[in-house]
């Protein structure tokens, strides 16, 4: 018989489910936490110099990119080709959750901070692991719901004796650096809103920066300045406009009325939407021109067809913006995927570097970007000038770039009501995973994908902002019974690779092909390496010149996050924190036909020489068999599988294939009677947990297709191990 583990909660009847609160979720402070004050006098004392100098203190790391040009390439060269092949495990630290972790630790004056799913802050002794302190915001559960993505966080900023964090529910906080107590909060959304953060906040000159997500489900995305001492806001830059088309009293009101306004009709779903465009995670501080280039997301509603019938390139969707870094005032914009249709943010990491593109070789300041519509993009840093463009994937949806940017798009790609196969998908060329540059090598590396997806316009469109909203048929393409072979099939089309790419001469260098998708964030070294993780678990060094591959560890979870090094007392450390989530686990459990270990986050640190033990997680298992029987028509059936296309599969996976991050519904007790199905599923009995309920989207004969489509998978699952997702 083959078992997958999961946890204990999830397999009970659901009467005792209030009882069980979070299963495998162990959020609580732990309660003999060292006093602060025995590790190190100062904490924290980051300054906009100090991070402006980064480059000086190879041996700490200040901000999510490593340094404002966010190139994460560090001058560590302790571990380098010749050592890295002494690399072992430090030390690992217990992060306490079953959900996905994305985080690049903040390393200064000793100290990590570090964060994990549910937006908790763990501040840790960098040379050890030893636990100082925990901040728990303290978010209710229920919010899971607007995470489009897992309730994930990529990390804090340091400044100034303060520890900067953004809250799943839209709080950013403040916390005292040495005792990790709340110094402020505020809201930074309307949270009756479907908004989210789960991006790393970035502090300049006083100023926080944060952004925010939520395009999924229907928000209006803006980036915001707080003060850091005070927490009040300071600026905020819209991305889309009002519905009226009015003034904001904010940083963006001129450069709407001049020219973005104007790329907007007057009606269509984004007038209730919001029209999208969040700025859920690459922001970055160009201090050579005193400005904030930020990324912006996706449409909302995606499909433009309902967003915006008038079909304008809704400015300032899937561009990049610079803003003056004190005032927020417009300065220039690159837009990537004009009148974008496919959910292709242009979020993706952004870079800035000096790159030998004038005559004879002359150096020019640009910013660079691989956004998830497939193209690398070198733009002028000071103007946003196109410079040049390719792709880096194979793509199907344009042929190319036009001299000015704009892509050449194929007529199919804008998709009607009859479904078309696409390549790159809504997941993207390159998700959130970090990029680094070597700026020795005038490489770029790009954590790159082929997800192809099957794009159509959704029939039942209904621009409901409380569930996914995006215009396009999540059902497509799916069916109750798949012909033999088509999981095979889908499983070969997904790909992932490790791109080096020559930005100045446009085209790959080296290329490392992996087993699968959605590999991880990197970090470049000048000890000649390059570091990257999968999500399947295994974590690698290779050679930054050539790509061999000189070293690996099986991390024994999701490697995904981008991973830092830092030096103390001399020893040179490399670390990552682990965690299986985020979106590709919780849609594509088809992707991990053999299941996956189950686990806990960890922050998993190495040293030359070191000889620790990475633990396994000891979750109790569960039988991966049906619980029910095979029951409902034909009709019924199919009636199923639609509606758990529509609202089920962004989370418990699509086919009702789960990766284990969520219960796998083809194995639940639930799932086999319909009272306890009724009660999670309209009822909310286990809101508490993430799980809310679908009254307001779902009839009783609605839900109850669903669960007959769950059982009809798990019976053909067993069935046929081909179109099942069982080893
Ligand atoms: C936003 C994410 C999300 C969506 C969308 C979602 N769920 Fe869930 N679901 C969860 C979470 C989180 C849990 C685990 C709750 C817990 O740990 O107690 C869960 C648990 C369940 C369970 C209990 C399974 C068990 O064995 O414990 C059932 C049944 C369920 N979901 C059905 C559904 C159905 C049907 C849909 C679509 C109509 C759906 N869910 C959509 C997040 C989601």
């Amino acid at each position: 018989m083959i078992q997958i583990r999961i946890p204990i909660c999830s397999s009970l009847a659901v009467l005792v489910l209030a009882a069980c609160g979070a299963p495998a979720e162990r959020t609580t402070p732990a309660a003999d936490t060292v006093a602060a004050s025995e590790v190190e006098a100062a904490f924290a004392n980051v300054s906009t110099a100090r991070i402006l100098a980064a480059a000086e203190t190879p041996e700490e790391w200040l901000t999510y990119g490593g340094n404002y040009d966010e190139t994460r390439h560090s001058l560590l060269q302790k571990v380098n080709t010749e050592t890295v092949s002494r690399l072992g495990v430090a030390w690992t630290y217990d992060l306490r959750t079953s959900r996905g972790v994305e985080s690049t630790p903040i390393v200064v004056d000793g100290v990590m901070y570090v964060t994990s799913a549910w937006s908790v802050v763990h501040a840790l002794d960098a040379a050890t692991g030893e636990e100082l302190w925990v901040h728990e915001p303290d978010v209710d559960r229920a919010v899971g719901v607007n995470a489009c993505c897992d309730v994930v966080n990529r990390g804090v900023a340091v400044y100034d004796g303060k520890i900067y964090l953004g809250v799943i529910d839209g709080r950013l906080q403040a916390l005292d650096a040495e005792t990790g107590e709340l110094v402020w909060s505020t809201v930074t959304v309307d949270q009756s809103k479907p908004y989210t953060i789960t991006g790393a906040p970035r502090v300049v000159d006083g100023k926080v920066l944060i952004g925010n997500g939520g395009a999924e489900l229907g928000v209006r995305g803006y980036l915001s300045a707080y003060d850091a001492s005070t927490g009040k806001l300071v600026w905020r830059f819209y991305t889309t406009p009002n519905p009226e088309k009015e003034e904001d009293n904010a940083a963006s009101d001129a450069v709407f009325a001049e020219l973005a306004n104007e790329t907007w009709g007057d009606e269509g779903a984004w007038v209730e939407d919001g029209g999208g465009g969040t700025v859920w995670d690459s922001i970055v501080y160009d201090h050579v021109n005193d400005q904030i280039i930020f990324g912006v997301g996706n449409g909302s509603p995606w499909n433009r067809t309902f967003r915006d019938p008038s079909g304008g390139d809704n400015l300032f969707l899937s561009s990049m913006v610079a803003v003056d870094a004190d005032t927020g005032a417009y300065k220039w914009h690159f837009q990537t995927t004009p009148g974008d249709n496919w959910d292709y943010t242009a979020t993706q990491t952004i870079i800035l570097a000096d790159l030998p593109l004038g005559e004879d070789g002359a150096m020019r300041r640009v910013a660079m970007q691989a956004p998830k519509n497939g193209f690398f993009y070198v733009v002028d840093a000071a103007t946003g000038e196109f410079i040049s463009g390719e792709p880096f994937v194979p793509i199907t949806w344009a042929t190319g770039l036009d001299e000015n940017g704009r892509p050449i798009e194929v007529p199919e790609a804008r998709y009607g009501t009859t479904p078309i196969l696409q390549l790159p998908g809504a997941l993207g060329a390159h998700n959130w995973h970090p990029m680094a540059f070597n700026p020795d090598l005038n490489l770029a590396y790009i954590p790159a994908q082929e997800i192809p997806q099957a794009y159509a316009e959704d029939s039942r469109f209904t621009g409901d902002p409380a569930t996914w909203n995006t215009g396009a048929d999540f059902a497509a393409g799916t069916a109750p019974d798949l012909p033999p072979g088509t999981l095979e099939a889908i499983r070969a089309s997904l790909k992932g690779r490790l791109i080096a790419w020559d930005p100045v001469a446009q085209e790959a260098r080296w290329t490392v092909e992996h087993d699968n998708a959605w590999n991880g964030g990197i970090l470049s070294t000048a000890g000649g390496l390059v570091f990257q993780g999968k999500l399947g678990g295994e974590f690698a060094a290779y050679n930054a010149a050539t790509g061999d591959k000189l070293w690996s560890h099986d991390v024994k979870s999701g490697a995904a996050s981008g991973p830092g090094t830092f030096e103390i007392d001399g020893e040179q450390y490399v670390t990552i924190t682990t965690g299986w989530g985020s979106a590709y686990a919780l849609v594509a459990g088809m992707a991990y036909p053999d299941g996956v270990p189950p686990s806990v986050g960890k922050v998993v640190t190495f040293k030359l020489g070191g000889n620790a033990i990475i633990a396994d997680a000891d979750l109790p298992m569960v039988e991966r068999t049906p619980k029910g029987e095979d029951f409902g028509s034909a009709e019924m059936v199919a009636a199923g599988t639609v509606h758990f296309a529509r609202h089920c599969a962004v989370c418990h996976g699509q086919l009702a294939i789960s990766s284990g991050v969520l219960p796998d519904l083809r194995w639940s007790q639930i799932t086999a009677d319909t009272g306890s199905w009724e009660s999670v599923v309209r009822g909310g009995a286990l809101a508490s947990n993430g799980m809310v309920s679908f009254v307001d989207h779902l009839t009783p004969e609605e839900s109850e297709a669903i669960r007959a489509y769950v059982l009809r998978q798990a019976h053909n699952a067993v069935a046929d191990e081909a179109t099942g997702g069982t080893p």
